[in-house]
């Protein structure tokens, strides 16, 4: 007799895992499947993001900041460093180590609350009285049935078409955290999220970086005026990156790869570089899941289909994060999984898609929240504006990074924040602040109105709220 759960989660990535803590908390009774292998073919639970995704792109940025602090800005400090060398394994390792305890953390984490983990691929093999039957393949064998069923099975990077990743020379975001040594001449396809933080990295370490980017708008998601600040800092940075190209047929030989392309003016230009990094967004990933054994419904892109309560076109089964729609986002995924936990629990769990940040972890953090200036403009809305730059901030004197500013939009009429955009130090952690005023609906007045510590890069908040007003004190 097959082995029966609450809820069977499908996946161990930030929507999954953190989907099967919530349940558990809840008193329910719930199995976590996940096919993610370490090196050693042991579980490496986290997902995408613990593995190949957030965790280890931020350390590799953290150590290469570090290097690139004392290689161009210590001098200032008058801390005078000779002989400063670059060991690339312990660098790569140390990246390694942070993965295996959060993979560990997470395994200590599935003991604390009773969850059970199969360590294997988790697949629908039909309805059965009670629930969802699903097989368990791999390190684990065994066959359960969820009453209900969370599939948290999220995405993979995109390939070019003809231009497979070998994870050699074209490399995934997988290959681009693990090059052995650093490249003489690095090209990456896509001047995305994953191509900025991974060029970054790899700049501060001495690489030539060059990055082709389809859309003639640099980050065109991003409110523009951000987006043109952070062009001007990453090409003065030494990031050489081209919009509005258009590729052509890449070769890649047995040292370099060819990559043709025409550029924005028309111009036929080849790019020769010793590895490629291909950055253009992810697919999501239903591979091995059996979607088709029980009718799940996968839309023409393949993403699973789901209503605004994470439910599927089959009764009790439900589905979170990078596979569903919406931001690719770590903390998106998390929030689902939550609630998602909370409607099978009885509970009324909500997700507020209006409030989700974004952050782009390259230096100047780029971070933001809620609708850009280009998206109140086409909306009609009218708003308010005001900025603060960094320049005018003690704290970023003092720490010595007074590139960026804070922006605030809001509502002309009832002063509602309705976006909040940030490029400079700390922006990741200084979002924070603008969520919380926006999921009270709060106006920017109210952040005005808070004390702010000083001296803190937070009170570029404040004055930027005040400038709203058009009173700031320190500008
Ligand atoms: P995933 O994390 O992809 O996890 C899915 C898991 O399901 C995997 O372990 C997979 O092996 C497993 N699985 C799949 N099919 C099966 C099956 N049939 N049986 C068993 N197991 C299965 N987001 C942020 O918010 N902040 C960041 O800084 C950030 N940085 C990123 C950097 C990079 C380089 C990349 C690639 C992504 C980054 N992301 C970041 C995005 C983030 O990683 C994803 O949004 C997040 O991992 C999605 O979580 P998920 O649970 O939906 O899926
Ligand atoms: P992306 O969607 O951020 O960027 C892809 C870029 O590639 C786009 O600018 C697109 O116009 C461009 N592009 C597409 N096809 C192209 C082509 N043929 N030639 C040239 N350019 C082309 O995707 P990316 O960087 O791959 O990251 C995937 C997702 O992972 C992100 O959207 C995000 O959700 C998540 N992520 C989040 C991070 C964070 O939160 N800090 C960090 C890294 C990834």
């Amino acid at each position: 007799m097959s082995t029966q759960f609450d809820v069977v989660v499908i996946g161990a990535g930030p929507g999954g895992y953190i989907a099967a803590i919530r349940a558990a908390q809840l008193g329910l009774s719930v199995a976590c499947i996940d096919a993610w292998q370490n090196g050693k073919g042991g579980p490496a639970p986290g997902g995408t993001c613990t593995n190949v995704g957030c965790i280890p792109s931020k350390a590799l940025l953290q150590s290469s900041e570090h290097y690139d602090q004392v290689n161009h800005h210590f001098a200032e400090h008058g801390i005078e460093v000779k002989g400063v060398s670059l060991n690339l394994e312990q660098l790569l390792g140390r990246k390694n180590n942070v993965v295996k305890q959060n993979n560990d953390g997470i395994l200590y984490l599935f003991k604390k609350n009773k969850i059970t983990f199969f360590h294997g691929k988790g697949a629908f093999t039909g309805k059965v009285d009670g629930g969802w039957a699903i097989n368990v393949s791999g390190t684990a064998t065994a066959d359960i049935v969820g009453k209900h069923v969370v599939i948290a099975t999220g995405s993979s990077a995109r390939e070019l078409p003809g231009l497979p990743f070998d994870e050699q020379q074209v490399l995934s975001n997988d290959g681009a955290l693990n090059i052995a040594a650093v490249p003489k001449k690095l090209g990456v396809i896509g001047a995305g999220v994953i191509g900025l933080e991974m060029g970054s990295v790899w700049r501060r370490l001495g690489a030539e970086v060059t990055v082709l980017e389809a859309m003639p708008e640099f980050l065109a998601a991003v409110d523009q005026q951000v987006a043109k600040e952070a062009f001007k800092i990453f090409t003065k940075q030494g990031l050489a990156i081209q919009t509005g190209i258009k590729l052509g047929e890449i070769k890649a030989g047995a040292k370099s790869i060819t990559v043709p392309y025409t550029d924005a003016a028309g111009t036929e230009q080849k790019l020769v570089v010793d590895k490629l990094i291909v950055s253009i967004g992810r697919v999501p990933y239903t591979g091995g899941l059996q979607a088709e054994a029980v009718g799940l419904q996968l839309d023409e892109r393949g993403f699973v289909v789901v209503d605004g309560d994470c439910k599927t076109n089959l009764p009790n089964i439900w589905a979170v994060g990078d596979v569903v729609r919406g931001p690719m986002l770590a903390h998106k995924a998390e929030e689902e999984g939550v609630a998602v936990a909370e409607r099978i629990g009885g509970q009324h769990g909500h997700v507020n898609f209006n409030t989700i940040p974004w952050v782009i972890y390259t230096s100047p953090e780029i971070s933001w929240v809620g609708q850009t200036e280009q998206q109140l403009k086409a909306s009609g809305r009218a708003y308010k504006a005001g900025s603060f730059p960094f320049l005018a901030n003690g704290r970023a004197r003092a720490l010595g990074d007074t590139t960026g500013f804070v922006k605030i939009l809001a509502d002309a009429a009832t002063d509602e924040v309705l976006g909040v955009h940030i490029i400079g130090p700390m922006a990741s952690e200084l979002i924070a602040e603008a969520v919380t005023i926006m999921e009270f609906k709060g106006a920017a007045e109210d952040i005005a109105r808070i004390c702010h510590a000083h001296p803190t890069l937070s009170e570029s908040m404040k004055e930027a709220a005040l400038a709203v007003d058009k009173r700031t004190l320190n500008f």
